[in-house]
């Protein structure tokens, strides 16, 4: 194997995989490291990808359950095999992962399988059962990623108390499941088990879900998922929880009251937060700092404190999104290739893949409040759609922020029918600097649900058409 690369890019994730092939299309002779055996990091082997395979799964198996009868398909003793449904999900997942062997392959990128332990700036040591291997390189990228933090004194077994991992291969639907921690990881997986038939309630510390999203669509979402049979509690600390050979109880505080409270569960899935994953890189011992969150820091050009090392993705600051790691591993590319790689992170869109979607690019309005700025709002529901309306598809809305004298897009919310492919366009537009007239004048094909889009943006004129 070849021993000497310009590029050895230690993690195999959407960031570090994405990196590789940028830099090898750009002529860089380059190497990708990975540890977990197959390669797309957490993102492909246990989240984004499994996640939304058991997310569009049983989607369907509460559609034809609860909704096919009343429109006129009728289909008797429908049945969940959980097996299946897994093995299902096991295939998808094999079948990416091996897309980015044969992407690798394909674009020259050397898939070197082991740990991958900085030893200087210049030389990267891979350890793969007994055997130890030396390269050289000019430059390193890290893009180790993150792995799940748990809740002090919280021991996470995978069996009764299980993680994002564990929750994704459960062999049988949980009676009741507590989900600790109201944010995307927990409000997909207990959407998925609460479809396929479990009693999820969250636990939630703050006094709504999903923080940092705009409130108004936290809000509605919330009302969305409890009517669906998702319990609540907000403002809740858990304060233990104690295993027992087939169940646990979490005990929890009322952050008001201080009322200590318990509840059983087959299963509690701690979903409350992520970490960045840096163990045994060895960066202290070659000068590289982290903050106070444990997070790498880079400068403007990812460059940690030593030259010629990078960090992208998890382990540096920002949201712990797949695709803003893989555009940063392309920005890291292209500064290496001598061009000029650059992330707008004013414009990363996030998607929350329940039913109905939430999605969000750009400025919350609470945001927008606490910067002083003059903004005017444009929103439609999706209500008044005519496609959202003969599918049946008829909650939620979207909400267009656009600055009161300019009238530029500052962000664009939605909760509602496949708002998570939308969000591209609202993304698009603001990359573009679009105003909410901009959008408002562009012609939207009918009927489809991106209309209310333009009826949003026309609404921030105070002038929507249909409603
Ligand atoms: P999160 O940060 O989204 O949510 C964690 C929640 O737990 C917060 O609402 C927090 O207030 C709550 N919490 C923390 N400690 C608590 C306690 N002791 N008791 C009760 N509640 C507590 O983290 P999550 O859901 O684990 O996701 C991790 C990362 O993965 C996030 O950065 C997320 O963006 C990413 N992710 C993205 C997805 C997507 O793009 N669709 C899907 C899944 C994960």
């Amino acid at each position: 194997m070849e021993k000497n690369f310009d590029l050895i890019v230690i993690g195999g994730g959407p960031g570090g995989y994405v990196c590789a092939i940028r830099a090898s299309q750009l002529g860089l002779k380059t190497a990708c490291v990975e540890s977990r055996g197959t390669l797309g990091g957490t993102c492909l082997n246990i989240g984004c990808i499994p996640s939304k395979s058991l997310l569009n799964l049983s989607e369907n198996f509460q559609k034809a359950k609860k909704d096919f009868n009343q429109q006129g398909i009728e289909i008797d003793n429908i049945k969940l095999n959980i097996d299946k449904m897994m093995s299902n999900k096991n295939k998808s997942v094999s079948i990416l992962t091996k897309g980015v062997e044969f992407l690798f392959k394909k674009n020259k990128v050397t898939y070197i399988k082991g740990k991958g332990v900085i030893f200087s700036k210049n030389d990267v040591v891979v350890y793969n059962d007994n055997k130890k291997e030396n390269f050289k390189t000019k430059n390193i990228v890290i893009a180790t990623g993150s792995t799940a933090t748990s809740i002090p004194g919280i021991n996470i077994d995978e069996k009764n108390i299980i993680s994002s991992t564990g929750v994704l291969s459960l062999n049988k639907v949980p009676k009741k499941l507590v989900v600790i921690g109201g944010g995307y990881i927990g409000l997909e997986m207990g959407s998925v088990w609460s479809r396929l038939g479990s009693e999820v309630t969250v636990i939630e510390y703050l006094d709504h879900i999903t923080p940092g999203m705009d409130l108004e669509i936290s809000k509605e979402f919330q009302k969305i998922l409890n009517k669906q049979g998702i319990n609540f509690k907000l403002e809740s600390k858990v304060k233990s929880i104690k295993n027992h050979s087939n169940s646990a109880t979490v005990e929890y505080i009322d952050n008001k009251t201080s009322k200590t409270t318990t509840i059983e569960a087959d299963k509690v899935l701690v979903s409350v937060g992520r970490k960045p994953y840096t163990e045994g890189l060895n960066l202290s011992k070659v000068g590289i700092y982290k903050d106070d969150k444990g997070r790498i820091k880079v400068n403007k050009k990812f460059q940690t404190s030593v030259e010629n090392i990078y960090a992208i993705g998890d382990v540096i600051k920002g949201p712990m999104l797949a695709h803003k790691a893989e555009d940063e591993g392309i920005a890291v590319a292209e500064i290496l290739a001598g061009q000029a790689g650059h992330v707008n992170y004013d414009v990363i869109p996030g998607v929350i893949y329940t039913s109905p979607e939430v999605a969000t690019v750009g400025k919350t309005e609470e945001q927008l409040k606490s910067e002083n700025k003059s903004y005017k709002v444009g929103k439609f529901p999706f209500l008044a759609n005519s496609r959202a309306k003969v599918n049946n598809e008829t909650e939620g809305f979207v909400k267009i922020l656009a600055d009161k004298t300019t009238d530029k897009v500052l962000g664009v919310h939605i909760i509602g029918p496949h708002c998570g492919d939308m969000i591209a366009e609202m993304a698009l537009a603001m990359e573009f600097g679009a105003s909410a007239e901009d959008i408002a004048r562009t012609c939207h094909a009918h009927p489809t649900h991106t209309e209310a889009i333009k009826e949003a943006a026309l609404a921030v004129d105070k002038r929507p058409i249909h409603f």
